[in-house]
């Protein structure tokens, strides 16, 4: 390990620029104009994966965008740990929130990156964390070190959904046989308060579309008697919480896994300090289910979102209209048992119902995912563990994350394999929000944690 540790000192700017250079490619997954760019990005991870001493490094296109996939095998007796993680990155938007351009990557001090962070779209979700994992099999192979086998399936569809991956697993379920899936694509509780997500929400995602006049309206000649649909709409959106926060869609609880009490309170011991969280976010309160902590409320509860509604007119000044249209998209956040298809279905019949006289809706259904739990008396999550007590000198935290990963649940189910979440990122990286960033220890914290996790993982199963 001393030999592997010391390469990583010794490379340590190489590894950033080359970071950087990927960082510079728009792989926007959700928006078709960025498809080469896609491509390309793809093409460089493989690149990559390939000067990196990986023997066996091919390009799989699929409906959508590529995955990468690697290869290395040692010795076939050994264990084999597949590395999952994704080069595409969510839309910049909005621009004008940047203080630097989302594709032209920035190194900046902040307060809670004094070593400085590279700000950039993917810099940590996934870009940054995905190619920690490159180099660290970089320095192992360099060094002789590399105690068991590896293969890579480095997606372009994460945050789409990973609908082709999962077709790619099942097709390809014989060449993706291993022992555990390590994944870097979650944080850690603080930069000295290292943690292991043990679990992740799903998710299901619905657009929908209000529909009143045939046409957009003056709205006071037609105002006060005509539905509005952007009014219709809200008070839609609002009845589906009541009082207290719950849903209100019938059926949307009945499959949640009830957690015990004694888990509950083990949750709770999770260093969180309320005032400064509120500070972070330029808030005065909390606002959630009623009778749960922010912590269980943003991991064991599920929850519904909208993430954007719109409508009518929004240009500069004022325009007198009652419009024919309005849209929202929500989304779902779920927790074990809750079946994705069918919190989408009772979604869709319920807000079906609810829509009065005088509008018709639609309800679109986008992509999903099922919860997923990684345990925590496993081998690989020991080997994790140790492999983060070795470089932060503490043992790390069992903590479930609010975020999903759809295809963790489809590894379990296809692959038949557990995963490990070793993600090394922090909440507060402003992941999916402008000025995302990466601290440079937290990066270089990764490239040296990995090793260890291969060697612990190694030595636990022999
Ligand atoms: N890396 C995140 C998931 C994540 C972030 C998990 C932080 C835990 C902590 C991932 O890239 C992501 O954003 N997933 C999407 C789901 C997808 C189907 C769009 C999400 O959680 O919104
Ligand atoms: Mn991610
Ligand atoms: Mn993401």
């Amino acid at each position: 390990m001393k030999g592997v540790q010391q390469y990583i000192i010794e490379n340590r700017q190489r590894f950033l620029d080359e970071l950087l250079e990927m960082l510079r490619i728009p792989s926007i997954s959700a928006d078709a104009k960025y498809k080469s760019d896609v491509a390309r990005n793809a093409e460089y991870v493989a690149e990559s994966l390939k000067n990196s001493g990986c023997s066996k490094v091919e390009i799989y296109p699929t409906g959508g965008h590529p995955i990468v996939y690697g290869e290395h095998t040692i010795d076939p007796t050994l264990p084999t740990v597949l590395v999952y993680g994704h080069y595409d990155v969510q839309p910049p938007d909005p621009l004008d929130l940047w203080e630097s351009p989302p594709f032209e990557p920035v190194i900046k001090k902040t307060d809670i990156h004094p070593d400085g962070a590279i700000f950039a779209r993917g810099s940590c979700d996934d870009k940054g964390q995905m190619f920690m994992h490159v180099k660290a099999f970089e320095a192992m192979i360099k060094n002789n070190a590399l105690p068991c086998n590896v293969k890579f399936m480095i997606e372009g569809e994460e945050e789409i959904g990973s609908t082709n991956l999962g077709i790619f697993c099942k097709e390809y379920k014989d060449m993706l046989s291993c022992d555990v899936v390590l994944i870097s694509d979650t944080s850690v509780i603080a930069n000295d308060i290292p943690s292991i997500t043990v679990g992740l929400r799903g998710l299901s995602y619905v657009e929908v579309e209000v529909t009143g006049p045939n046409k957009d309206l003056h709205s006071g000649v037609y105002g006060g008697a005509v539905a509005n649909p952007v009014q219709i709409l809200c008070d839609m959106i609002a009845s589906m919480k009541d009082q207290q926060k719950h849903i209100t869609i019938p059926g949307f609880y009945d499959d949640v896994v009830v957690v015990s009490d004694l888990e509950r309170a083990a949750m709770n011991k999770a260093p969180f300090d309320k005032q400064k969280y509120l500070k972070g976010l330029g808030i005065d309160a909390t606002m959630g289910e009623e009778g749960y902590t922010v912590l269980e409320q943003t991991s064991i509860r599920p929850t519904l979102e909208v993430n954007g509604i719109w409508g009518g007119y929004i240009g500069e000044g004022a325009k007198t209209v009652l419009p024919s249209k309005a849209f929202a998209k929500i989304s779902m956040r779920l927790v074990p048992n809750q079946k994705s298809d069918t919190i989408t279905a009772l979604f869709k019949k319920h807000f079906e119902g609810i829509a009065p006289a005088g509008v018709k809706v639609e309800v679109r259904p986008h992509h999903g995912g099922e919860a997923a739990v990684t345990p925590s008396d496993t081998a690989e999550y020991k080997a994790a563990a140790m492999a983060m007590k070795t470089s932060y000198g503490k043992d790390p935290i069992p903590v479930r994350g609010g975020g999903s990963i759809p295809i963790v649940a489809l590894f379990e189910k296809v692959l038949n394999v557990k995963t490990v979440l070793m993600g090394f990122g922090l909440d507060s990286d402003d992941i999916h929000s402008p000025n995302e960033h990466y601290g440079l220890y937290n990066f270089y914290k990764g490239i040296e944690t990995i090793p260890y996790f291969y060697l612990y993982y190694s030595e636990l199963k022999k």
